[in-house]
């Protein structure tokens, strides 16, 4: 399937998402002028050059343009080095831009100071990773609980939303255990929990599965494709060609860039 990742989701692949979703279609609009749709998601031009003192600048992003609508689950895929992880960390608001724009939900957020951008990813974004970052000392409700202290949200709620997001992830059955007790897949379901306790309405992800067998992986897929079907916007990083063709979205990046956009 061909795809132009710098394109706003047509009306037409609207549908088609929320069909997949299972979403009522919204009712007819009798507004002669509809403002187009505002992707969850917009990029333009992003720029990001590493400097070191003592070398040469390293261009990492050299102008990447890409839309997300809200409820896409998308992959992103492309060669060891071409700029994967440094796009992420700047759609997860872990990094700035040096250039271009970058639009989440309609704000501009590539120049917010670093506290408006943590506000942002406490809220709005929760991230899954190849290691799962889990607190061996600390049991999976509390790892799971502990970005809703940030939030400033009670302790028993916390542990409410916990034990919530566990289920949902299934594993209802693990709330007494700690972090070592639990299988690799366990674990990226607990960090899934963790991700998705403030429920944002984006995740991201970068090689999820890179650190699970095949058949582990392709059930931490299937979480994924559950809760993209629930309503959550996805991006994914991987080198998985079998994960990669399994998104709504493949969109490769090279030499930080989107693989079909112009120069
Ligand atoms: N913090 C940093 N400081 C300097 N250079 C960096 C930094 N992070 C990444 N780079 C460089 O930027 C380039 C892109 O790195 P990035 O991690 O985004 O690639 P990637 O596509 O995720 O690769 P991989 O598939 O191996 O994970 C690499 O050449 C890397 O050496
Ligand atoms: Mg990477």
């Amino acid at each position: 399937m061909h795809v132009d990742a710098s394109r706003p989701i047509a009306p037409a692949d609207q549908d088609a998402i929320r069909k997949r979703n299972d979403e009522p279609s919204p009712p007819a609009s009798h507004d002669p002028n509809p403002k187009p749709r505002v992707p969850l998601l917009a990029l333009r031009s992003i720029t990001r050059t590493y400097r070191l003192p003592g070398s040469e600048p390293v261009p990492v992003l050299r102008g990447v343009e890409l839309h997300v609508g809200a409820g896409e689950f998308l992959a992103l895929m492309g060669p060891s080095g071409s700029g994967k992880t440094t796009l992420l960390q700047i759609i997860g608001c872990l990094d700035r831009p040096d250039g271009g724009s970058y639009h989440f939900s309609g704000d501009e957020v590539s120049a917010l100071s670093d506290d408006a951008l943590s506000r942002i990813r406490g809220a709005r974004i929760g991230f899954v990773f190849q290691f799962f970052n889990l607190i061996p000392q600390m049991g999976v409700i509390d790892n799971v609980a502990l970005p809703l202290l940030y939030l400033g949200i009670s302790s028993s709620e916390r542990r409410r939303r916990a034990i919530h997001a566990l289920e949902r992830v299934g594993l209802g059955h693990r709330l007494g255990h700690r972090p070592t007790q639990l299988s690799g897949g366990e674990q990226q379901r607990c960090a899934i929990a963790r991700a998705l306790v403030a429920e944002p309405p984006l995740l991201v992800g970068d090689e999820p599965t890179g650190n699970l067998d095949s058949k582990t992986g392709a059930q931490i897929m299937e979480l994924l494709h559950e809760l993209h079907r629930g309503g959550l916007t996805i991006v994914l990083v991987t080198h998985d060609a079998e994960v990669g063709s399994q998104a709504q979205r493949l969109v490769k990046m090279r030499d930080g860039r989107i693989d079909g956009t112009a120069e």
